[in-house]
């Protein structure tokens, strides 16, 4: 097995030996669109380098009556049972910095710190319940909940005023609250605050100070308590804030945060794990960083090569992407304003720019980052030299004085991801685009990007893997036609060497990468269906990928979808916006999204036969009603549409479902 591929395995099996044991410890000094992975949002989402609790949108009535929630996506062993009746419970540590700008006068409602066994925000936790509880759930033992609140309203009797730190447990009723004035605090000045709440097993303390000053002065707690979280909160709990508006808005920002969280080892029979494993990750760690450090040196001196060679290679296209000044660019775009900011995400940041008198999207690819330049090469190379109306035409490029820099057309309707999502699930939204997406729209979108993949793996000169479907790289043009775009982390194959037809390096987006490639490390055809499955779902069910039940996995979106088909209820998946719709059809292209997430990646589909499906030229393949297991290495398959034989799995004929 190649070296690399064996590190990776290890790595994983060590990284699942870890995942057993439940300390957390992590450090946000600020926060990037990339942490968005790392953390479950609900009605919050990263930008301007904060998480936004509640929504930060400027204008408008959007921002009033939200509640927000921002945790942690990975729990921490709060607890555990130890000798009789005795239990062993962690001590921990977050400091965090809290900014909070009223937008009305005065603003509203507040901001809190949370521990929760229930990751889901509850409905209705707007205003004064501050998204930690609502009407049904306020003082019930069920709520698992304990809140430290930063409560800038006084919207009940017992709240004494409008400017309070409050110890909350499965309530908004404050156990004890401290008002902050007498401590030089005003929470509603939009000023940044630092909070540091320590957790010793025993006593619970709070600290706030202005961030002007030194941490090392946050020597007397605001508030301290003693309190057995072993008696309120499950063994695993989540970590993070919630946040809320009503009438009265505000925008509730965490600007960084950090957590520590002691470990209280596991039965000692696992012993011998604490001292194997370390050792094991230690030696692999080091060797996989040498492997690492190698592979970048390697092919940084190899890019350094390539540069003149892909100037020669794109400009070989007489009809291909022009070569642009950075002046050019740099005029287009107001000199890279903020405000005609488009995105940031990914490896850069994307700009609105006018050209002459077209309009233009100008991604500017960010200069630290290393996997740029890669990048740069491999979308100027493989999108340059491809046309499809599916795809997103590559207009040009510049490099100059170290700026790598794509143009391509400009796509009026943005991304997908801004139309499909309920507005609970929706990151940053506004007003024009809260409409709901047709199902013929959103038909017509999965099967232009079933023609793009089509084209990229069976129609073009070189087979092309995408390697990132998902939903915010598929772009919308004025006519809501989907156009595939974000070829960053894309890869050519030669026809000759097909028979493999495989890429190295696991890349993609968690929650639509299928099973194996945590295993195989590396992309496939089958790959990029199963993202493409995945896409099918997201879009006909208006949920995300990651859809969170519990604790349940990122691409959770496909067990949820396969469990209702298997109890024959799979019209309930469909998103509850849409109206107007042809119930067979729309059952058809659920199916074809299962069998594209089939775990087998060698029952998925092919991408020619995905488009005949939509069009109806084919029907979809058979799929079993009960999800089959995740079996490495995968059972060959015999044909398109036959089953892999699991025991307890039962072949429907798609025929028999729709007749009803
Ligand atoms: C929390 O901070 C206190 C005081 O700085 C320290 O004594 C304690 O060890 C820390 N606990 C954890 C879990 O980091
Ligand atoms: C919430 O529950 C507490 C009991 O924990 C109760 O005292 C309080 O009145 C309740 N508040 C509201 C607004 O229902
Ligand atoms: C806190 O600041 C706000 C906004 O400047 C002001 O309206 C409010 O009166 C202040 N609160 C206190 C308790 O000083
Ligand atoms: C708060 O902190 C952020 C980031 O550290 C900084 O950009 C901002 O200016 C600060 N705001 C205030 C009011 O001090
Ligand atoms: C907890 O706080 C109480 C006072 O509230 C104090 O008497 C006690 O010593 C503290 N316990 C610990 C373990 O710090
Ligand atoms: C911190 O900022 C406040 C106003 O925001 C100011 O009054 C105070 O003097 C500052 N303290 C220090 C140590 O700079
Ligand atoms: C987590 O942080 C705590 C407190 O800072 C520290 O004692 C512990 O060793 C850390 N654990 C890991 C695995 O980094």
């Amino acid at each position: 097995m190649p070296l690399k591929q064996s590190l990776l395995i290890a790595l994983w099996l060590c990284f699942a030996a870890f995942a057993q044991v439940g300390c957390l410890n992590f450090s946000y000094p600020t926060f990037q669109r990339e942490d968005e992975e790392s953390l479950l949002l609900y009605n919050s989402y990263v930008v301007f380098g904060a998480i936004q609790v509640t929504p930060d949108v400027s204008s408008g009535p959007l921002i009033t009556d939200m509640s927000g929630r921002a945790l942690s996506r990975k729990p921490f062993k709060l607890w555990r049972k130890g000798k009789g009746n005795s239990r062993i419970i962690a001590s921990f540590n977050s400091t965090f910095v809290i900014n909070i700008t009223p937008k009305t006068v005065p603003g509203g409602e507040g901001l809190a710190f949370i521990l929760t066994g229930n990751t889901i925000r509850p409905e209705n936790s707007e205003g004064k319940w501050l998204g930690i509880v609502n009407a049904n759930t306020n003082g019930s033992s069920q709520a698992k909940i304990v809140a430290i609140e930063f409560d800038t309203r006084k919207s009940y009797e017992e709240d004494i005023d409008d400017n309070h730190v409050g110890l909350d447990v499965h309530s908004i009723y404050s156990k004890k609250q401290v008002p902050l004035i007498d401590y030089g605090v005003n929470l509603s000045t939009g000023s940044n605050i630092t909070v540091k709440v320590e957790y010793d097993g025993k006593n619970i303390s709070v600290f706030v100070t202005l961030t002007n000053e030194t941490a090392g002065e946050m020597k007397n707690p605001v508030l301290t308590m003693p309190l057995d979280l072993s008696d309120l909160l499950p063994e695993k709990t989540y970590v993070g804030f919630s946040a809320s508006t009503g009438i009265h808005t505000q925008l509730n920002c965490i600007l960084s945060w950090d957590f520590h969280s002691t470990n209280i080892s596991e039965n000692p029979n696992l012993l011998w794990v604490w001292i194997t494993v370390p050792g094991i990750v230690a030696l692999l760690g080091g060797g996989a960083a040498f492997y690492m450090y190698w592979i970048r040196k390697r092919d940084r001196e190899n890019l350094e090569d390539a540069y003149p060679g892909i100037e020669e290679e794109i400009q070989g296209y007489s009809m291909g992407p022009k070569k642009f000044r950075l002046k050019e660019l740099r005029r287009a775009t107001g000199k890279f304003d903020l405000k005609n900011m488009l995105g940031n995400g990914g490896f850069g940041t994307v700009y609105k720019g006018v050209l002459g008198n077209q309009d233009v999207a100008v991604k500017r690819i960010s200069k630290n980052s290393r996997q740029g330049k890669q990048e740069f090469i491999s979308e100027v190379t493989t999108i340059g030299s491809l046309r499809h109306k599916n795809l997103v035409k590559l207009i040009g490029w510049c490099y100059e004085r170290h700026e790598l820099i794509i143009v391509y057309e400009y796509m009026p309707n943005r991304s997908l991801d801004k139309y499909i999502f309920s507005d609970d699930q929706k990151l940053g939204m506004n007003v024009a685009e809260s409409m709901v997406l047709s199902w013929e729209r959103r038909h017509r979108i999965i099967y232009g990007v079933a023609q793009a993949l089509d084209y990229l793996h069976n129609g073009c000169e070189k087979r092309v893997l995408h390697r990132d479907i998902k939903s915010s790289n598929i772009m919308l043009d004025s006519e809501f036609n989907a156009k595939l775009g974000d070829f960053g982390l894309a890869r050519t194959i030669q026809q000759s060497e097909k028979t493999h037809h495989t890429t190295k390096e696991i890349a993609g987006t968690p929650g639509y990468m299928a099973p194996e490639s945590f295993l195989i490390g590396r992309a496939t055809v089958e790959t990029d269906v199963y993202a493409f499955g995945v896409l099918v779902l997201v879009v006909v069910c208006g949920r995300k990928p990651g859809y969170q039940n519990e604790n349940s996995y990122n691409n959770s979106i496909v067990l949820w979808v396969w469990d209702l088909y298997n109890k024959g209820r799979i019209l309930s998946a469909v998103d509850s916006r849409l109206e107007d719709f042809d119930r067979d059809e729309i059952i058809r292209v659920l199916i074809l999204g299962l069998a594209c997430c089939h775990p087998n990646p060698h029952q998925r589909p092919s991408m020619k036969t995905v488009s005949k499906v939509l069009t109806g030229e084919a029907d979809p393949p058979l799929v079993s009603t009960e999800i089959p297991s995740f079996v490495w290495p995968p059972m060959p398959s015999f044909s398109d549409y036959t089953e892999t034989g699991q025991p307890g799995g039962q072949i429907t004929p798609f025929t028999e479902l729709t007749g009803r």
